[in-house]
């Protein structure tokens, strides 16, 4: 089967980690690179993660440096969630590969601009650096195919009551992405609240006998304390948020989904943030997004099992 070309954006983050397992042991794809976003960690934690990452994996996938904070705001971090070093939980070495000292943003621009098909981009993270990416090369929006994203949440947040966190972030780079005229697949809470894993699927996780299934298990540990603590609500379950804007993409019948409005408010002082999804079509605007909203949670982690098999 032909492998699909994409761009994954991402702020590892135990979630973001798992997407990158998914992504590379699927065989679907054909990464062409991996920028890292500010988001869990600062840029210097995210980046270090990623190439942790890329060693674990045995992966060539070059790895790009992006913005170090929003476009406006101060950066805010989630080490509630992914701790002091962003994925904390196994022992994984310091980094001895390095990224690429060409910026993500240029980097980005260059293989949209180079590539002679069109290409999909997977954030997982804040938007900072793909708003800086269709802000300073607008004319290679028609080079992106779709941005397939984990973000933002029709009836609820977790960062505030409104906003998810990867939006709340930088509220006014989403702002730019939802309204790039760009096809979005928006993978949302609501959708990631059921996209969860439970210690018998971690444990299977650690059963698979190869290092990426043991760091993998020993991550989810860790991510999971959060859940079981701030989260009773899923029955000690953790939601694994960033594999679903990479699994979308892979088997879209794992899910359910729905075309509609979606903006990003940025002005308000209880909502700053929210992604404001008109779900029934009140305001009949042109729809932008294809918004996710359900799952068949064992086809996922079934998807996400296999492909951690067929890694190192
Ligand atoms: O709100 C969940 C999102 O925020 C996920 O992408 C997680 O990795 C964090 O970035
Ligand atoms: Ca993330």
């Amino acid at each position: 089967m032909k492998k699909l070309p994409i761009l994954i954006d991402c702020d590892p983050g135990h979630d973001d980690a798992v997407m990158l397992m998914l992504a590379v042991g699927s065989n679907a794809f054909d990464i062409k690179a991996i920028t890292t976003s500010a988001g869990n960690q600062t840029q210097e934690k995210t980046l270090k993660n990623a190439l942790r990452l890329k060693a674990l994996l045995k992966t060539d996938i070059p790895i790009y440096k992006g913005c170090e904070k929003p476009l406006f705001r101060e950066l805010i971090i989630a080490d509630q969630v992914h701790g002091e070093m962003g994925m904390d939980g196994p022992v994984l070495p310091e980094p001895e590969l390095t990224y690429e000292p060409v910026p993500a943003v240029e980097a980005m621009a260059k293989i949209l601009a180079d590539s002679l098909e069109k290409i999909t981009i997977v954030p997982t993270g804040p938007l900072t650096n793909i708003a800086t990416l269709l802000l300073a090369y607008p004319h290679l929006k028609p080079k992106i195919d779709r941005i397939s994203l984990m973000g933002g949440g029709a009836f609820r947040g977790n960062i505030t009551p409104t906003a998810e966190f990867n939006i709340y972030v930088d509220p006014e780079a989403a702002a730019v992405v939802f309204n790039s005229g760009v096809p979005i697949t928006m993978c949302g809470l609501d959708v990631t609240h059921k996209a969860l894993v439970f210690q018998e699927d971690i444990e299977r996780f650690r059963a698979a006998g190869n290092q990426c299934g043991k760091v993998i298990a020993e991550l989810m540990d860790f991510f999971s304390i959060y859940y079981r603590r701030e989260r009773p609500e899923l029955n000690g379950g953790a939601a694994l948020h960033d594999p679903c804007a990479i699994a979308w993409l892979i088997d879209p019948s794992i899910f359910t989904s729905k075309t509609c409005h979606v903006d990003v408010e940025v002005m308000g002082t209880l909502t700053v943030g929210t992604t404001v999804v008109d779900f029934f079509d009140v305001l009949k605007k042109k729809p932008n997004v294809e918004l996710v909203y359900d799952i068949d949670r064992e086809r996922y982690i079934n998807l996400i099992y296999e492909s951690i098999r067929r890694l190192p």
